[in-house]
């Protein structure tokens, strides 16, 4: 029997499926080849007209972790205001850095790679949680990132402490945890999204 035969992975779609953003992270350190993957994947998403205007920062060592960590706004839906504990923080950050903010499609690119890297984690059984809601001019002083590149936005990672579940959404889009500290995400139901050959 071949090698891909006996490979036990997860397909793209179970990827896609179970995937959850995380924001609750066990201790263990993710390994340099990982992450090192993630940003292989994000490298060959499409890109329109295949510019290719992104770049990856990669971010493990203890200090500038902790230092971003200070500049991240997270899960806004949750109150009162909450941020991971200490123990419980991400162990690595990717962070997407734009050449050319003039590319009219580069939001899209960074779209793409970061389900790229998103996916690609889930793969491994690494949490993630794309971040927006962040401080680009701290995260550039603390990174020392060249001022000719834009920080977009920044994926933290780690191995996952927490397991959101999905369920239909109802009256409303907001996200919210139960007594035992479990993340519910309400998502659209699929019924009241597609249409097929006619409205
Ligand atoms: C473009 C984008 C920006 C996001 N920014 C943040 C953020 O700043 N802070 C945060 O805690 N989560 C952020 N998220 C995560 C979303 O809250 C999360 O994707 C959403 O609640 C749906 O949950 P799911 O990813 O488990 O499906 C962001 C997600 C996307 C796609």
């Amino acid at each position: 029997m071949s090698k891909s035969i006996t490979y036990q992975s997860k397909s793209v779609y179970d990827a896609i499926i179970s995937r959850r953003t995380i924001r609750r992270f066990q201790k263990k350190p993710i390994k340099p080849d990982l992450l090192r993957r993630f940003v292989n994947a994000a490298r060959l998403a499409p890109s329109a007209a295949n510019l290719q205007p992104l770049e990856y920062f990669i971010v493990t060592e203890k200090e500038p972790c902790s230092k971003i960590f200070e500049t991240i706004g997270w899960a806004a839906y949750i109150t009162p205001k909450w941020a991971p504990s200490l123990e419980e923080r991400p162990t690595a950050y990717i962070v997407i850095l734009v050449e050319d903010i003039n590319n009219k499609f580069y939001t899209r690119d960074v779209s793409l790679a970061s389900e790229n890297i998103v996916l690609a984690a889930e793969e491994e059984g690494i949490g993630s949680c794309i971040l927006y809601n962040i401080d680009r001019d701290k995260i550039q002083e603390i990174l020392k990132i060249p001022k000719t590149l834009h920080v977009d936005s920044i994926i933290a990672l780690g191995y996952k402490a927490e397991h959101p579940v999905v369920e239909d959404l109802k009256d409303s889009v907001k996200y919210w945890r139960d007594e035992n500290e479990v993340l519910h995400v309400p998502k659209r139901r699929l019924e009241d999204i597609i249409h097929i050959n006619k409205f």
